[in-house]
């Protein structure tokens, strides 16, 4: 077995792995990323597309920010909507923060180039990925290579990055952990397709139907998504069924107003979920991003969530392995998941304020609250705080 040296090995090399990745090395700190598909997968996936304001900043100041600025769009906020109503809540007007618009397979080519630069070790495509001794200071991580190589990787400390399938999650015992889950009874079944957008800001539409959602990845690209239920077959979909759903419930009662169609070239059900796991540490593991939580998609907060947990982490580790001060290593899991449980809170109310069911007397109060959150300041103000994000460490 051949072995490898590092001060950090980080399984996973979704957004959270390798912000940290980056993190860690504008500060000198070695790291080994372990990936068990190949870079091409990773960076094919289709993601969400916004980030806080908080998240533009991190990366601008890490040396990650001219393709955000020059490719992403700058939102003041977004649509609120239901049939005969479209409101505009303006976030920059009520909180001084907007959001931008940036794919996230955008900031994964980013990240991927970043490492590339600074010339450290990245392993893909590895199989049998195995935590060991993570409760001591020296924890290590074994896999197998692409090449079918068996490979020891020593470290001082391990960063659990491995989205909700990997192993770290695992590796706290199961009596030191707890879990705290609610699945919803429906998904959403998202298209990108080459059309302009049909509008400059999201829509986020209630509709007897379903939820719709309008958001863009450029000015020739679309991407909407419809509520769908759980099982759903995207075989029963097609393009014409999709476009008239989504221009009946985007366009209810929206005189003047019309949907663009264009060809779809990706089309999937996602699936919903909210998801904690706590605590996110357990002696030298450390878990960040989707492998201590998931969050529904409504407010776009997932990959949000994961650059904060890696902006605390990585000056955490740098304090325990450059100066043996484990000050923030020790507070690490409590600080991240007050930022967890406040997102997974908002998400949570978006998606079951937004979320159309049979039940009438629920219909009721959500339109009520969509009422509220247009008519009243507190309520339009509360929705930006948390859609705009609060700033990384709050
Ligand atoms: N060994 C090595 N890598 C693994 C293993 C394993 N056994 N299991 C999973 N992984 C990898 C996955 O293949 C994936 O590339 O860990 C990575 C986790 O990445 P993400 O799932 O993207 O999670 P994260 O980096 O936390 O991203 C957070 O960004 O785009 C959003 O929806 C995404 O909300 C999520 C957020
Ligand atoms: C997206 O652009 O994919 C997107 C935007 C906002 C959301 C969810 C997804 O709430």
């Amino acid at each position: 077995m051949g072995t490898v040296q590092t001060e950090v090995a980080i399984i996973g090399a979704g957004p959270a792995g390798l912000l940290l990745a980056h993190l860690l090395a504008q500060d000198g700190v070695d790291s080994v990323v372990v990936e068990r598909r190949s870079r091409a997968y990773v960076e094919s996936r289709v993601r969400a597309g916004i980030l806080e304001s908080s998240v533009v900043e991190l990366l601008d100041n890490n040396g990650l920010g001219a393709r955000v600025a020059e490719e992403g769009q700058a939102h003041r906020g977004i649509y609120l909507q239901w049939p005969g109503q479209r409101h505009h809540l303006d976030f920059v007007e009520l909180v001084g923060r907007g959001v931008h618009l940036y794919g996230q397979s955008e900031l994964q080519l980013d990240l991927g180039r970043a490492r590339d630069a600074g010339g450290q070790v990245s392993f893909y495509g590895v199989s049998g990925t195995t935590l060991h001794d993570v409760d001591t200071d020296r924890p290590s991580v074994t896999f197998t290579d692409a090449d079918g190589a068996l490979v020891r990787l020593e470290a001082r400390a391990v960063a659990g990055c491995d989205g909700k399938h990997g192993p770290s999650r695992q590796a706290i015992p199961e009596a030191s952990r707890s879990v705290f889950e609610r699945l919803y009874p429906f998904a959403w079944l998202g298209i990108l397709a080459t059309v302009p957008p049909s509008t400059d800001e999201l829509i986020y539409a209630w509709h007897p139907d379903g939820f719709a959602l309008h958001s863009m990845r450029s000015d020739s690209v679309s991407r909407l998504y419809l509520q769908v239920p759980v099982a759903t077959d995207i075989a029963a979909w097609s393009d014409e069924r999709i476009w008239d759903a989504l221009s009946t419930r985007l366009g209810a009662g929206q005189t003047g107003w019309e949907l663009k169609r264009g060809p779809i070239f990706d089309k999937a059900v996602l699936p919903f979920q909210s998801f904690v796991m706590t605590p996110m540490r357990h002696g030298r593991l450390f878990i960040a991003g989707d492998a201590a939580h998931t969050v529904p998609p409504t407010g776009a907060k997932g990959l949000n969530l994961a650059a904060a947990d890696v902006a605390l982490l990585a000056p955490a580790l740098i304090s325990l392995i450059r100066e043996g001060d484990a000050r923030l290593a020790d507070a690490y899991s409590e600080t991240a998941l007050r930022r967890v449980w406040r997102s997974t809170y908002f998400s949570w109310w978006m998606t079951t304020t937004l979320h159309t069911t049979d039940d009438p007397f629920t219909s009721e109060l959500q339109r009520t609250v969509l009422e509220m959150t247009v008519a009243s300041r507190a309520h339009s103000t509360a929705l930006a705080e948390s859609y705009a994000g609060l700033p990384i460490g709050v």
